[in-house]
């Protein structure tokens, strides 16, 4: 086992918990006040997320993962890593709030711990597997990908785990098996989310079985070399670097193998503006705007410029050959 949990657990401070009642108030109305024009608005979201990156410490400081890089190709990359408090306050896990610094604020409420795996469907050797076995099931490394998501912004992430392709083969699917679903935990007790009708739950996300196979998917436990903080998926979360963030569901709790296309959940809200694929394509639009370009979290000052998307976010070499020949403005 190559992550380890802190001796206490992994216990995430609550910012209001942190945060004197004077200053975070006080913030609160600087923030309305700038909340007027679009550059007021960013420059509000800005200074909102910095104070939270304040707020939210390291818990514990864990032990870094010992020598694991990745061997497979286009895990790597020369970019510069986002930084750590970037990457954990700004997120999008609905079932803890909708803004992007809720999970940071709201997440402490998951229960990690006991936690289990399901995968049945169209398998040989259907299993339930504690996380404690999950994790032990394959050596784990670091690899460097990209997480562009559907909204035009994106980050630089060492994630940590490995290819989803162990588990599967671990589970032998049967020849008519041809998807992979994932789906999420929907606790109401713990994640105050669930319930509300912005997104049908659980939380739901699909693969085709060879995208699933490809060894760039990866079965996800940690971050910089320690565990996920509950707001990136605690305690484990799917990685997919050349779709978009929204197919990384996170922490998951059952995997089935199917004969049929899972219903998602972002096509099941609106169809029309998620496909199942999700592939990140910059010659294919969102309804609502442009994918050609985005912004690197970090990078975002007011007057930083935007990048270039590029086609599967990079990973063409690795994962293009998976679509030859389909129509991908088809099949968005
Ligand atoms: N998984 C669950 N269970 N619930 C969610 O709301 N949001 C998705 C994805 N996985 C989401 C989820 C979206 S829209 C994105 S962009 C990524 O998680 C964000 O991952 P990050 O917060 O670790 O950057």
């Amino acid at each position: 086992m190559l992550i380890r949990t802190g001796r206490d657990g992994f216990q995430h401070p609550i910012a209001s918990e942190i945060t004197p009642r004077a200053v975070y108030e006080q913030r609160r109305s600087l923030l309305k006040l700038m909340a007027g024009g679009a550059a007021g608005g960013a420059l509000a979201a800005w200074v909102g997320r910095e104070a939270l990156a304040q707020a939210v410490q390291r818990p514990n400081k864990l032990a870094a993962l010992p020598g694991a890089k990745s061997g497979v190709a286009g895990a790597a990359t020369m970019e510069k890593v986002t930084d750590y408090k970037d990457a954990t306050t700004y997120n999008n896990f609905y079932e803890f709030g909708t803004d992007k610094d809720d999970p940071a604020k709201n997440a402490h409420t998951l229960k990690t711990r006991p936690w289990t795996v399901e995968v049945d469907g169209l398998v040989k050797k259907p299993a339930k597997y504690t996380l404690e076995d999950l994790v032990k099931l394959s050596a784990q490394e670091e690899r460097i990908y990209r997480l562009r998501c559907v909204e035009g912004w994106s980050m630089v992430i060492p994630w940590v785990g490995y290819s989803m392709s162990k588990l599967i083969e671990k589970v032998e699917p049967l020849g008519s098996a041809k998807y992979v679903e994932f789906i999420t935990l929907a606790d109401k007790a713990t994640m105050p989310y669930v319930g509300s009708r912005v997104l049908e739950w659980p939380y739901v996300e699909g693969l085709r079985l060879d995208e699933a196979m490809n060894p760039l998917t990866l079965l996800t436990f940690g971050m910089y070399g320690e565990v996920l903080p509950n707001q990136n998926g605690a305690p484990v979360r799917l990685v997919v670097p050349w779709k978009y963030g929204f197919k990384s569901g996170k922490s998951l709790v059952k995997i089935r193998f199917t004969d049929k296309e899972p219903r998602i959940s972002w096509n099941k809200s609106a169809p029309q503006e998620y496909g199942f694929y999700s592939n990140v394509n910059p010659n294919v639009d969102h309804p609502r705007w442009s994918q050609a370009t985005e912004r690197r979290i970090g990078e975002d000052g007011l007057f930083a410029k935007k990048r270039k998307t590029l086609m599967f976010n990079g990973y063409e070499p690795q994962v293009g050959q998976l679509y030859a020949g389909m129509d991908l403005k088809k099949f968005y």
